[in-house]
């Protein structure tokens, strides 16, 4: 389906909990924040109905997201289900990589096409200030690099002031082969708060100065806003996701549905529609389609960081 802005819509990220085993600094407070009861979050049947009447409008590719996807029981399950569904193109996972070492077998059994693990430093220390928690770097090293032998993973480091002696280290992460790199702006969303001085473009000169012919690669990776560069001693592609530098939002092609089935049309909205509500209603998939449409309509050009949207809600909730 197309939007009001002749965008084409045909991508829906899932978020299936606002739990996360982490405290990443830029997502939620230390505290963590109030958990939506159970009942509330959106069940496995209930999400597979919703994507049901999505694949009807031509959304055809899935993102689970979280808080961290992998907290919930049985997320493999669920990768089966979109998959079985006609007209399914792709379900892919964004994860911290903690726990996808021992749901790895599940997901690749179950279909899943690709995963992104979210890693900002490989210094431990640095990782344990950022996340609040002290899990070790190295175990989602490990579990990148294995899942990197069996599908496409991208590593998302988002760009934060003290971690900037790490930009070469993470990209280096792209030597191996199956692995890409990718930089994100910090968005001001949630906890976030745009770094304006950390763009993208700053990255790219520091990371010049180890692979000087690094350049666009033009190539398009994946179903997100990212674009791509390469260089010669590296086997996987360096991205960038510049939503703050360089709004990408004419080219957006996505809706996000929260753990507590609320269909937003753009990030910075903190409104949506319920389709919790109508899904437990018995509407059939009409009423669903048709609430879904309502989204795209309403979906605006561009986003409104800062406009006063979005400032209650942080990522955990929204799925990033
Ligand atoms: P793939 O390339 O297919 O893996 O998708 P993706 O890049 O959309 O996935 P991921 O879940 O890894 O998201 C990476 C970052 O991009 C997160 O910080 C998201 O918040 C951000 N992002 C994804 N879509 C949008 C978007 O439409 N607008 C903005 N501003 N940011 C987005
Ligand atoms: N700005 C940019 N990226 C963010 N993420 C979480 N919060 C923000 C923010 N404020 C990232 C996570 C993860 C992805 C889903 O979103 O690090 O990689
Ligand atoms: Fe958890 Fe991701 Fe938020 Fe970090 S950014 S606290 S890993 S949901």
């Amino acid at each position: 389906m197309t939007d009001r802005y002749g965008r084409t819509i045909r991508y829906l990220r899932i978020s299936l909990t606002d739990r996360c085993n982490l405290r990443c600094r830029y997502c939620m407070p230390a505290e963590g924040v109030p958990l939506r009861p159970h009942g509330e979050i959106l069940r496995y049947e209930e999400i597979v109905e919703i994507a049901k009447a999505a694949l009807a409008l031509g959304i055809d590719t899935f993102k689970l997201t979280g808080g961290e996807p992998l907290v919930r029981r049985e997320v493999p399950a669920l990768v089966a289900a979109l998959k079985a569904l006609p007209g399914t193109r792709q379900v892919t996972l964004t994860t911290n990589g903690l726990l996808l070492g021992a749901q790895l077998d599940a997901l690749l059994a179950a279909g899943l096409d690709a995963v992104n693990v979210s890693l900002d430093t490989l210094d431990d220390e640095e990782y344990h200030a950022l996340t609040r928690r002290d899990f070790p770097v190295a175990t989602v090293l490990d579990n990148l690099r294995r899942a990197a032998r069996q599908l496409p993973v991208k590593v998302n480091a988002v760009l934060l002031s003290e971690t900037a002696d790490q930009w070469i280290p993470l990209a280096g992460l792209a030597a191996d082969p199956g692995v890409d790199v990718r930089f994100i702006e910090e968005m001001p969303i949630g906890k976030g708060e745009a770094a304006p001085e950390l763009t993208a473009d700053r990255v790219l000169a520091v990371l010049r100065s180890r692979w000087p012919d690094l350049a666009p690669c033009g190539e398009k990776r994946g179903n997100g806003p990212a674009h791509y560069y390469r260089a010669a001693g590296l086997s996987g592609r360096i991205g960038f996701i510049d939503a703050v530098s360089h709004r990408f939002c004419a080219n957006c092609d996505r809706l996000r549905l929260t753990c507590t089935g609320i269909l937003r049309p753009c990030l910075c909205y903190d409104d949506g529609i319920d389709l919790r509500a109508l899904v437990r209603s018995g509407a059939g998939p009409e009423a669903l389609q048709q609430a879904i449409r309502q989204a795209i309509a309403e979906k605006p050009e561009a986003h409104c960081f800062g406009a006063g949207h979005g400032s209650e809600q942080t990522m955990n909730r929204i799925g990033g």
